[in-house]
């Protein structure tokens, strides 16, 4: 299946802030999940460089307004790299690809009379791009509900676009197709809209040179907007290049609320002006605010770097906190706080912590080797049950681009995890010899839960499959979709690693919002505060009493190659050995039985104290000890590396 996804293009005439990369956000998950489902994927971002409003800006900053927007563009793909966003095209509408395909466009409609010339009488709003008719300004101002800026009047020859011819056409589709308009609140709006009546648009001006000429009258330009809806095909090279063939129509254009109307209704009725199909959805989402309410906007002064809160927090949080916050059909509130919360609560307690609390259990219990699950009861049954149940969620969810409740059914599934660890006790079992099947299983479904929480949460936050998947041993080949509600793909025996927590907490105390906002990250792994808050502290035995570099010069310590070990009879500690050192052999009795399997130390090369008085244990004549070291329950041989012969001094 091809999936064609695109954001809207944005106006370069002031770097991205974190309102306005949502979108992107939103678009590139979308884009991530789909290509997890093996789907034929294009998603197009960029920018909307022939506004009036860039050649104010460029004027205000003395400069050409090319040589002004080639800076800002490079800071959005700046930002985007930084925040991971995979697009595969990225259009700048000052490319002649595109202005050939707007001049194309604005000929045809032309000639087929669709556009036509007259003069336009009435208000403009630069920074908004809009023509407003007198009676809709607000005392005179723009009508625009995070706008309200000076409109100015402008009465001039222009050429105009027959939208009202298409009106009822474009109500008797709207009507057709439910999900055209997304979500409802704005199709029921827009239907509104369209219902009070279209006036045909302005589509060119001459006050100003800047933008794409109009082929057969170049003094006037292109009206930014017509211009601008345009690029979601001239990027695929409309009309005959291959990827309008393959792509066209859009599955979904992602965007603002505040740009839903320019696509809702003067897009459609470009292409169907063109007779070409139209896009299969159109979703506006709503807004990120600030707390006291106002839209985050570089004109409004209230944006922050984002590139600094990335260098913060990461991008993995960010994406996170943008995605979880915006509910669908509402707007969101962005605060540093918020950000700090969502990190601290979802990020590091929930899913970090259940991650690195579940794998440095099975090196605590197993070694770091996954075991075979084979006590499966209704635990186990109920998670499996949730996966599919939530696989299921989030893919409705992202199919309706909702990734908000995508994220809260991941985190139900995170949260029930969670409760498994306490409600199995591993740390209980652990002491429990005749519960080392119930253990295993309790630790292979650990990792299986870590590796569907790795594919669901891989569209959203695709900086976690490179961190998560090694500690599960495998590669990125483990994030497959169609896995996330099956059971049993990790095999036994695989190796895991703890590693370091995928999200730090943030130190709250050393946090302000004062704007000097700095953030610690405490090191101490969660993980293991959690592990020992059910295991009792460690009793280390007391350091024995100094002795002299002369008395530890009495002991020899050589390194002894194993040839042969095998336990003793009737006894289930001891260990007999048999090992060569400096041409000898030698019988070493060691009270290691129960540690190692006899062959797990054939060749091994150990620690042997080899002037220790020789003594009889069970009945054999033991020459030297061998070192280990232990704590508890544990206990591990000292080794040395192979190249050492049997002989060679230990000091
Ligand atoms: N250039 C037009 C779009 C043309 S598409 C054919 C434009 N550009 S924009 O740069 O002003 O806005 C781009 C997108 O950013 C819009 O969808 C807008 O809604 C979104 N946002 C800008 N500020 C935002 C927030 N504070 N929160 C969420 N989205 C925001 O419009």
């Amino acid at each position: 299946m091809k999936y064609y996804i695109t954001t809207p293009i944005f106006y370069p005439n002031s770097s991205p802030h974190i309102g306005t990369a949502y979108t992107t956000v939103a678009a590139d998950t979308l884009a991530r999940y789909h290509r997890l489902l093996g789907d034929n994927v294009h998603f197009l971002t960029g920018t909307d460089e022939n506004a009036q409003k860039i050649v104010r800006t460029a004027e205000a900053h003395h400069t050409d307004p090319k040589i002004y927007v080639d800076g800002v563009v490079d800071r959005f793909k700046e930002l985007w790299k930084a925040l991971d966003i995979s697009f595969d095209d990225f259009i700048r509408t000052t490319e002649e690809r595109h202005q050939k395909v707007v001049q194309q466009i604005f000929t045809k409609l032309y000639e087929q009379g669709d556009i036509y010339k007259s003069e336009y009488s009435g208000w403009y709003c630069t920074p908004c791009e809009t023509f407003w008719l007198e009676n809709k300004l607000i005392e005179g101002k723009c009508p625009n509900s995070d706008c309200g800026r000076d409109v100015e009047l402008l009465k001039e020859e222009s050429y105009f676009f027959r939208l009202s011819k298409y009106q009822d056409a474009l109500l008797k589709f709207i009507d057709e197709h439910p999900e055209f308009i997304q979500p409802v609140s704005r199709r029921n709006e827009m239907i509104r809209f369209i219902e009070g009546g279209l006036e045909d648009l302005c589509v060119s001006r001459t006050t100003f040179q800047w933008g794409i000429k109009v082929p057969f009258d170049p003094k006037h330009v292109v009206y930014v907007w017509l211009d601008a809806l345009i690029n979601y095909i001239s990027a695929l090279g409309y009309p005959d290049g291959e990827n309008y063939q393959q792509y066209w129509p859009a599955d979904v254009h992602i965007m603002g609320k505040d740009i839903v109307r320019f696509h809702a209704v003067i897009w459609p009725i470009i292409l169907m002006a063109l007779n070409l199909p139209l896009p299969r959805a159109v979703y506006g989402h709503g807004w990120y605010l600030t707390k006291d309410g106002g839209k985050i906007s570089k004109s409004r002064g209230n944006v922050q770097d984002s590139f600094e809160l990335i260098q913060r927090y990461g991008s993995d949080a960010i994406r996170y906190f943008l995605l979880r916050e915006m509910q669908v059909g509402t707007d969101g509130t962005y605060s540093e706080d918020n950000v700090v919360e969502r990190i601290n609560s979802d990020l590091a307690n929930d899913f970090g912590n259940f991650i690195s609390r579940s794998l440095a259990m099975v090196v605590k219990y197993r070694d770091g080797v996954v075991p075979g699950s084979r006590q499966n009861g209704p635990l186990e049954q109920e998670l499996n049950v949730l996966s599919q149940e939530v696989k299921k969620a989030v893919e409705e969810s992202l199919n309706g681009c909702d990734p908000a409740s995508a994220l809260e059914q991941i985190w139900h599934f995170v949260a029930r995890c969670n409760k498994y660890v306490d409600e199995t006790a591993p740390w209980a079992l652990a002491k429990q010899e005749d519960q080392r099947d119930r253990l295993d299983t309790v630790l292979y479904t650990f990792v299986e839960c870590i590796r569907i929480m790795a594919i669901l949460t891989a569209p959203f936050m695709p900086g976690l499959p490179p961190r998560i998947c090694p500690l599960l041993g495998k590669d990125e080949r483990l994030i497959r979709w169609e896995e996330a509600d099956q059971w049993g793909i990790i095999e036994a025996g695989t190796r895991v690693q703890k590693g370091e927590p995928l999200f730090p907490r943030i130190d709250v105390s050393q946090y302000t919002t004062a704007g000097e906002t700095k953030t610690v990250n405490q090191d101490q792994n969660q993980a293991l505060e959690q592990i020992e808050e059910h295991v009792p502290a460690l009793e280390f035995e007391p350091i024995k009493e100094e002795i002299s570099i002369e008395e530890f010069a009495k002991l020899d310590l050589r390194v002894a190659k194993i040839l042969s070990s095998e336990k003793v009879e009737k006894t289930d500690k001891l260990m007999k050995l048999e090992v060569e050192v400096s041409g000898e052999v030698r019988t070493v009795v060691s009270g290691i039985a129960k540690h190692y399997a006899p062959e797990d130390l054939v060749n091994q090369h150990v620690v042997l104290v080899a002037n220790l008085k020789p003594t009889k244990l069970r009945g054999i004549m033991s020459q030297g000890m061998i070192l280990a070291a232990s704590q508890g329950e544990v206990l591990e041989v000292l080794t040395v590396n192979k190249d050492l012969p049997g002989g060679a001094r230990v000091k």
